[in-house]
């Protein structure tokens, strides 16, 4: 498993009005989007292309352009819906699906609650959208959930981790036949009692959208 961890100014700057418990819910989101635009452009890395060929207005050259079939964004609700406008703004070719995971907060164990994604996703790169890789019992349940589907290469993307999230991914999926990759904004310190990350940013859905 591939993990990336941006190292950037301008991410971490952002980062840090993010974090911050004075930054009002309108520029939380904001900033959200601007991030995942940032970690989009390193996840989608090694997209796989094709070669084309085009006219200019001067002459004959050719190209890259993305292969089919297209990759699959996937926000994890609610949270990672506040993420797949900055997303779709790097890749609005993706086809966009969906997966609602909730987490007890007794035991931290993650199940599934709604999905709309296509029945057949081999071929397919997967791109996770989750801001905060806490317990990683959220993602380990995604994945395997995206993997029995036939997904044939996955990349998380998440604002902030947890060592202890990113350990426990790794461990599940150390023996994965199928690429997986996971690119964060930023590895914190630890989590706490109550599953939160450590300095974090507190609830990324409460503070995207309110709490209900
Ligand atoms: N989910 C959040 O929103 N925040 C955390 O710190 C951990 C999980």
């Amino acid at each position: 498993m591939k993990v990336h961890v941006a190292n950037h100014p301008l991410i971490a700057h952002k980062l840090t009005v993010l974090r911050d418990e004075r930054t009002d819910s309108p520029t939380f989101r904001r900033l959200v989007e601007e991030l995942v635009t940032l970690l989009a452009y390193e996840a989608t890395r090694e997209i796989r292309t094709h070669s084309v060929e085009i006219t200019t207005p001067v002459s004959k050259t050719k190209g890259l352009k993305m292969a089919e079939p297209r990759p699959v964004v996937v926000p994890i609700l609610r949270a990672g819906l506040g993420m797949l406008e900055g997303m779709s703004r790097l890749m609005p070719n993706a086809e966009v699906g969906f997966l609602g995971m909730v987490r007890d907060e007794k035991t931290l164990k993650a199940s599934t609650y709604a999905n709309r994604l296509p029945e057949d996703l081999s071929g397919r790169h997967v791109f996770v959208l989750d801001p905060m890789l806490a317990t990683g019992g959220t993602l380990i349940a995604a994945f395997h959930y995206l993997l029995d589907l036939g997904a044939t290469e996955i990349t998380a993307i998440c604002i902030l981790s947890a060592p202890e999230g990113v350990s426990a991914v790794e461990k599940e999926f150390s023996g994965s036949k199928v690429p997986i990759n996971i690119v964060t904004g930023a590895l914190d310190e630890k989590l706490n009692e109550h599953g939160y990350i450590v300095p974090g940013l507190g609830d990324a859905g409460d503070r995207l959208y309110g709490v209900v």
